[in-house]
């Protein structure tokens, strides 16, 4: 199938603006697009076994003739998302020459992104990156926006960094191989988009719901793209999250406590932001009067990404506590991104905790049967 001409998305950064550009096959044509960014002493690629496997011919064809490359391979599971992998990654590129006229190019899912992205921040005090985002989830989120960091053992991404790529290259055609649960769970991050900013994105996502399944390619690159461009406004606005770029995180005070209770092994970010979005539509109803048929609509979409792992074994007090614990909280207070309409999100840190806690118990039933009525909390 013929797709569409690659357009450049552009992201506005304090520290240089960049694009991000999205079309499927731009990896046969990275070479060009990495020599239009200038000379470098040398490339260095960063990326998991697994996916140099999938990708690393297609990657090494597109890379521009005449730089000395190096391929560094690291393990990208979530718990390797720490400081020993960044000085791992950074002596490698001692060890392989790498001065301050290197490019780093990550090639990866959201670890690889932000582990290298953080790298690139202080190797050197900061060398230039390329990101080229291989999940779908990295695709329409965590490589636009300059969010870089690493895991300590008391919390996640607790040190980082903004550091914004050079250039971030999105092809829809790598995610061919993606496992069908880590594709549906990024899926949940476009059906967000769709939530918090654009009500056409939303109905597509409705009514072509079937063909993303299918990985259809047009209709793909189509919510690949509108992510981004969505994505790219708001961090365009507020690159450092002081307002509007809360936004993005709708549905993640629940998913944080969700996948902070089962200590991260039960719920892929994706799949615990999709039982956090219908817990936040039904919040939406209760505290800003989001109609019922925005949350009904808000919950069918998100069933219809695929069963989901159950709800856990819990207390609603304890999921409350994870809440609290979050760094999103300030001075004590929970903060929640509610949609009064699908198409438009706030903030809201005065939230009455009965209410929370009343759809933390209710959830897993409630979200299990067919939504015919939303009746009130009982809190
Ligand atoms: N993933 C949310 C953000 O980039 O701010």
């Amino acid at each position: 199938m013929k797709s569409t001409p690659a357009k450049a998305v552009k992201v506005r950064s304090a520290s240089g603006d960049y694009v991000v550009l999205c079309q499927r096959g731009i990896l046969e044509r990275a070479e060009r697009e990495i020599a239009r960014l200038g000379r470098f002493s040398s490339i260095h690629i960063l990326t998991s076994p697994k996916v140099w496997k999938a990708l690393g011919k297609e990657i090494r064809r597109g890379m521009p003739e005449g730089f000395a490359k190096h391929v560094h391979q690291f393990d990208d599971a979530e718990e390797a998302k720490n400081l020993q992998t960044v000085e791992k990654i950074s002596r490698a590129l001692v060890r392989t020459g790498a001065d301050r006229k290197a490019l780093l190019v990550a090639v990866g899912g959201g670890v690889v992104g932000d582990v290298v992205g953080f790298a690139a921040a202080s190797y050197l005090r900061g060398v230039q990156l390329v990101q080229v985002p291989t999940t779908l989830v990295a695709q329409v989120d965590s490589a636009v926006g300059g969010k870089t960091g690493v895991n300590l053992p008391e919390g996640k991404n607790l040190v980082g960094a903004f550091y914004p790529p050079r250039l971030v290259l999105v092809d829809p055609k790598a995610l061919g191989t993606l496992p069908d649960r880590e594709f549906r769970s990024g899926l949940a991050e476009v059906i967000k988009y769709g939530v918090i900013a654009d009500p056409k994105l939303f109905a597509f996502l409705e009514s072509g719901m079937d063909a993303i399944l299918r990985r259809d390619a047009r209709a793909l690159e189509h919510v690949i793209r509108r992510s981004i461009e969505i994505k790219a406004r708001v961090v365009g606005k507020d690159e450092r999250e002081s307002g509007l770029r809360e936004i993005l995180n709708f549905g993640h005070t629940f998913g944080h406590a969700l996948e902070s209770a089962t200590r991260y092994r039960r719920f892929q970010h994706g799949e615990a932001v999709a039982w956090g979005m219908m817990c936040a539509g039904l919040l939406g109803h209760e505290v800003t009067g989001t109609p019922a048929d925005a949350v009904s609509r808000i919950v069918t979409l998100v069933r219809r990404i695929g069963p989901l792992p159950e709800w856990p074994e819990t207390s609603a007090k304890r999921l409350l506590q994870a809440m609290h614990a979050d760094k999103k909280t300030r001075e004590g207070k929970l903060r929640f991104v509610l949609a009064p309409r699908i198409g438009e999100a706030e903030t809201f840190d005065d939230v009455p905790e009965k209410k929370v806690e009343c759809i933390l118990r209710c959830a897993p039933q409630f979200f299990a049967r067919p939504l015919k009525a939303l009746g009130k909390c009982d809190a």
